[in-house]
């Protein structure tokens, strides 16, 4: 049964790719997303740390960094949870893009009960998951029907542009490529551009609810989903590719995030295509900011170019599988180092929240203005 759907999706792969001429549509065929039908899932999220009331982190953690001048470039230190002494690499990042990133600061958010649920929905498409994009929006206005959705153009054609402007509740932005490295745009599914859009949207909204142009709501029932959005600090993932951190991430990204590679190999890498964040305090002292950085820094973010997964058949969680997811490695190092390897703090169970659907579906209609 699963061959079959596989198998299917493979077929119809081929026959997209073939029929819209266009090499850039990588759909539903991520590694990740084979591996969730295949691996074992043995992951057991083990924490041999300090329980977590010692280990929230604020200023705290970034002290090393208060007398920062331009020859000090930031390093990452790890919280205190992630039992890991030594700092990070330096970034090498433009002051411009620094001081970016820490205007965050002057955008702070409380995350409570009372105020998890203002939050802005995200996403962004380029032309070829235009259609693709169409119900995940179509999804959000059903079931969320008075919130912003913002819509970040990241290549669509001019037609496509003219249809988005016409969505109800929709903001339609532009993302200026030009002010960041070459490597944001150089290959769009590696993703990196997703952290500086998460970033503009936190400062204007503080809370932001990203969904990839594959995701379609299926319920607007988030009391779980703040409880775990508080619980948490203020950033959950809501769906685990069931590999670890450890098989699907380049080890030159250790080297700027210094983490316990023992303990990544039990821990589930989440996929970074659906993501609730807020920017709350400690959220941005031990997740956003060094998100951002490693994102502008090309050898933390793109060590390596894409390329498929190798598996190991024998042990695929503690076997580096040759290949690296980039964007979602990082977070989930930097969230996973946070809460001291235990994915079930940060992790909704999705019990009929969303689905995945990495191509066109035709299940909302999309509301015009
Ligand atoms: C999961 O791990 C446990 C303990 O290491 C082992 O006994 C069990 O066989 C594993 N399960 C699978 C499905 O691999
Ligand atoms: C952590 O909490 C558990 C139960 O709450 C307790 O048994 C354990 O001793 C605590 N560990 C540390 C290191 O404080
Ligand atoms: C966080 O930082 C503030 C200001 O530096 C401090 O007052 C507070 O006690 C810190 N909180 C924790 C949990 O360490
Ligand atoms: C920063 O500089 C001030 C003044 O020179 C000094 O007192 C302080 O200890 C320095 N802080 C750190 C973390 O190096
Ligand atoms: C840092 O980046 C600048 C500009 O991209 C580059 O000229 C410089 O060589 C880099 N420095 C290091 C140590 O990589
Ligand atoms: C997207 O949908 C439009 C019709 O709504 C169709 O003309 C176009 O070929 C589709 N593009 C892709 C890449 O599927
Ligand atoms: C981004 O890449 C595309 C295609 O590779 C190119 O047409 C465009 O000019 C680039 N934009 C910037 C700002 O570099
Ligand atoms: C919403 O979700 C909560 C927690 O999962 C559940 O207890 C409650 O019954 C749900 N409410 C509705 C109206 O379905
Ligand atoms: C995949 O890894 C195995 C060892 O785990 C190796 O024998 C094989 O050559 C690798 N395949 C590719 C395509 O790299
Ligand atoms: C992981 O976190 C969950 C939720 O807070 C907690 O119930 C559980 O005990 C933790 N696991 C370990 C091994 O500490």
């Amino acid at each position: 049964m699963k061959l079959r759907r596989r198998l299917t999706m493979v077929i119809l792969f081929f026959l997209l790719a073939v029929w819209s001429g266009k090499r850039e549509i990588v759909a539903f065929l991520e590694p990740e997303y084979l591996a969730e039908e295949t691996a074992p899932g043995n992951l057991t999220s083990v924490v041999n740390a300090p329980n977590r009331t010692t280990a929230i982190n604020n200023d705290s953690n970034t002290e090393v960094n208060v007398n920062r001048t331009e020859r000090e470039p930031y390093r990452y230190k790890p919280p205190q949870l992630a039992q890991v002494k030594e700092l990070g690499k330096p970034f090498n990042v433009s002051e411009e893009i620094t001081e970016e990133v820490n205007d965050l600061t002057n955008h702070f958010v409380e995350l409570n009960h009372r105020t998890a649920s203002k939050f802005v929905i995200l996403t962004a498409a380029s032309r070829n998951h235009f259609n693709e994009s169409r119900d995940c929006v179509a999804s959000a206005q059903f079931y969320f029907p008075g919130k912003v959705i913002v819509y970040y153009d990241l290549g669509l054609t001019e037609s496509q542009v003219e249809k988005v402007q016409k969505w109800k509740n929709v903001e339609y932005k532009t993302f200026n490529f030009d002010k960041y490295p070459e490597h944001l745009n150089r290959s769009l599914h590696t993703c990196v551009w997703k952290a500086f859009i998460i970033m503009d949207v936190l400062k204007r909204y503080g809370g932001v609810f990203w969904m990839d142009a594959s995701i379609r709501l299926q319920s607007n029932n988030f009391t779980k989903v703040f409880r775990y959005a508080v619980a948490s600090d203020g950033l959950v993932f809501f769906r685990s590719t069931g590999i670890s951190n450890y098989a699907v991430t380049h080890p030159t990204m250790y080297e700027f995030l210094p983490t316990l590679q023992s303990l990544q190999k039990k821990t589930a890498m989440h996929c970074g295509c659906i993501i609730l964040v807020y920017n709350t305090r400690s959220i941005f002292h031990n997740v956003l900011r060094w998100w951002l950085l490693c994102a502008a820094e090309e050898k933390c973010i793109v060590p390596i170019p894409r390329t498929a997964c190798n598996l190991s058949k024998e042990s695929p969680m503690e076997t580096f599988a040759n290949c690296h997811r980039f964007e979602q490695s990082c977070v989930n190092v930097l969230v996973s180092n946070y809460h001291g390897y235990n994915a079930s703090i940060y992790s909704v169970p999705n019990q009929g929240l969303i689905s995945v659907e990495r191509w066109p579906t035709n299940h909302f209609k999309i509301q015009t203005v």
